[in-house]
């Protein structure tokens, strides 16, 4: 079977069991090939795991407190409105790589800094939900990988979630919360609609 019908959101895990850095950096790196829009990687974690940070996400959270409580950590997933900023490290990255040549590099970077620093907040913030849906898909499936469960989460304060981490709420929006640790439940089985009742052939 694979992980991606072996994945079921899991709301209880073993307190016990702590995910060390070095392993959410690995988790992180495969999470993220997931594709972005234009390939800025505008996907931003803030990982939630001492018990202060729990407290302060505590007061934002609509239930789901068992998974608070049990996680490993809650990695928050956010989009950043200013992803532009990071453009030209990727494109150096690439360019240093040999996969780009220096005139692409060159214009890539202008249009980014030019049009896309300074397109409407809602557009880019619509572009950032969408790649952190991709990306969050795929954290779960990469915590699969290295044999941890997860749930995602939207049952919190989307208005309230920057401030409470404090972080910068103009720049940093939601996507969802992603907890992640050693599964201490079976989780429910859950069923699908069959593709015919939601695919519609043209
Ligand atoms: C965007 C999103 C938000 C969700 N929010 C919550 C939540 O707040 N609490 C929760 O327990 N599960 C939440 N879920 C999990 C869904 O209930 C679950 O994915 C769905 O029932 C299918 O079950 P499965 O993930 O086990 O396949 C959320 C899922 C998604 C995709």
């Amino acid at each position: 079977m694979s992980i991606l019908t072996e994945r079921r959101s899991i709301r209880k895990y073993d307190p016990t069991i702590k995910i060390s850095k070095d392993e959410m950096i690995q988790i992180l790196k495969l999470a993220t090939r997931a594709p972005s829009s234009t390939n800025m990687q505008p996907w931003r974690f803030f990982i939630v795991e001492s018990l202060a940070a729990k407290d302060k996400l505590k007061t934002v959270l609509y239930g789901n407190l068992t998974q608070l409580e049990t996680s490993s950590a809650m990695i928050c997933v956010f989009a950043d409105l200013k992803k532009h900023l990071l453009a030209e490290k990727i494109l150096n990255q690439a360019y240093e790589a040999n996969l780009m040549d220096l005139e692409t590099k060159t214009r890539r970077l202008n249009h980014m800094m030019n049009n896309v620093g300074s397109q409407p907040l809602d557009f880019i913030e619509k572009w950032g939900l969408v790649d952190g849906g991709l990306v969050s898909l795929q954290l779960m499936l990469a915590a699969k990988e290295f044999g941890y469960d997860t749930c995602p989460i939207g049952g919190f304060n989307r208005d309230k979630l920057a401030e409470a981490l404090e972080i910068d709420s103009e720049r940093y929006k939601p996507v969802m919360i992603i907890s992640i640790g050693k599964r201490a439940e079976e989780g429910s089985r859950t069923l699908r609609l069959d593709p015919t009742d939601v695919a519609t052939w043209l």
